[in-house]
């Protein structure tokens, strides 16, 4: 019995040879899977032997820094709504300000209230805008030649200085009042697409209800009030923030809402806010 098992085993090396080839493919594929061809990489340089093990098993070896270059961060103004900031902006003294604001009646009119459509009124607006919208000027958050020139010429107590003697004059923007609750009865029913979009906005679309920033009645901290500026000024600002023209809001908080709207429904908005509106059909961006 163990004579025949003996002959059979050296009759029939078939069993052996079997199993010795299929160590052999295991060895040569865990080899070839493993380590020649994690290896090499399309664009990179070819990967030492551990490196390629562990890219193999789905594990990352590289610890160092990503070599892919990131943009650089852009950041929409240089201004923050902290403390010291808005103790600054309330630091400014109007009667200089008087002075300074002589360089800008020519453009924003008398005291602040422009009869040009295009040139914004400053009378009545809130001073902290002011000191933002003349910091971004300055630092070319917001590109506009001239007033780039004259903001560049100001120091920052000259902004917040200037900011208070516009932010007391009377005849422009509405004083505020505090209450930006939208009026009872105007909801998503409302019939007018501008009112609809002031008081209630337009949840389909992303677009929060101007009101709850702008008012009527109230604004938040550094949001301009719109409610007695030019409708053409304020059509054009829509414009550029959905073009990305304008990019100096924080948080995007207008270039997203803007970028939804359509050109008709930026004249209703301006024409609801704003005065002297035109009748005709939304004016495109005139060349700076
Ligand atoms: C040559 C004309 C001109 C003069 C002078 C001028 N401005 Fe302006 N200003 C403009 C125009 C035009 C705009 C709107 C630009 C735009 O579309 O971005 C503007 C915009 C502004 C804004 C932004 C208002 C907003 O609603 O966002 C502020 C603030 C401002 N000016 C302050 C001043 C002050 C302060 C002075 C004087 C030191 C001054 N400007 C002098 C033409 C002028
Ligand atoms: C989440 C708050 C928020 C909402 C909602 C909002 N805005 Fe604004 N808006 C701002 C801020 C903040 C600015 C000033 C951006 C900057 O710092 O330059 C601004 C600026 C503007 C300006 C430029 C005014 C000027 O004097 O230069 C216009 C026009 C305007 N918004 C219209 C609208 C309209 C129309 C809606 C509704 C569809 C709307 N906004 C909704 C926050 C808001």
């Amino acid at each position: 019995m163990a004579r025949d098992q003996d002959a059979f085993k050296l009759e029939n090396p078939w069993p052996l040879i079997g199993w010795v080839s299929a160590a052999g493919l295991v060895v040569i594929s865990v080899l070839l899977g493993f380590v020649v061809l994690g290896r090499y990489q399309q664009n990179d340089p070819t990967l030492d032997i551990w490196g390629a093990i562990c890219r193999s098993l789905g594990i990352t070896a590289d610890s160092g820094p990503a070599a892919e270059t990131k943009p650089p961060l852009r950041t929409p103004t240089q201004i923050a709504w902290t403390s010291s900031t808005l103790e600054q902006i309330a630091a400014g003294n109007a009667q200089h300000g008087a002075f300074i604001a002589l360089n800008c009646s020519a453009c924003h009119g008398q005291s602040g209230v422009s009869s040009s459509s295009l040139i914004p009124t400053l009378a009545g607006m809130d001073a902290a805008v002011i000191f933002k919208q003349l910091d971004d000027y300055r630092s070319g958050k917001r590109p506009w030649g001239v007033m780039g020139a004259i903001a560049k010429a100001l120091s920052a107590q000259d902004s917040a200085d200037v900011a208070a003697y516009f932010a007391a004059q009377a005849g422009g923007l509405p004083a505020l009042s505090g209450n930006r609750v939208p009026e009872s009865g105007r909801s998503l029913w409302e019939r007018d697409p501008a009112k609809r979009l002031v008081f209630a906005g337009d949840p389909q679309r992303g677009i929060p209800p101007c009101s709850a920033c702008h008012g009527p009645g109230g604004f938040k901290i550094g949001v301009p009030a719109l409610q007695g500026q030019h409708a053409a000024y304020l059509e054009r600002q829509l414009a550029a923030f959905a073009q990305g023209i304008r990019q100096n809001d924080i948080y995007e908080q207008m270039r997203a809402a803007a970028k939804q709207l359509t050109p008709d429904e930026m004249h209703a908005l301006a024409a609801f806010y704003g005065t002297g509106a035109s009748t005709g059909p939304a004016e495109g961006l005139p060349s700076r």
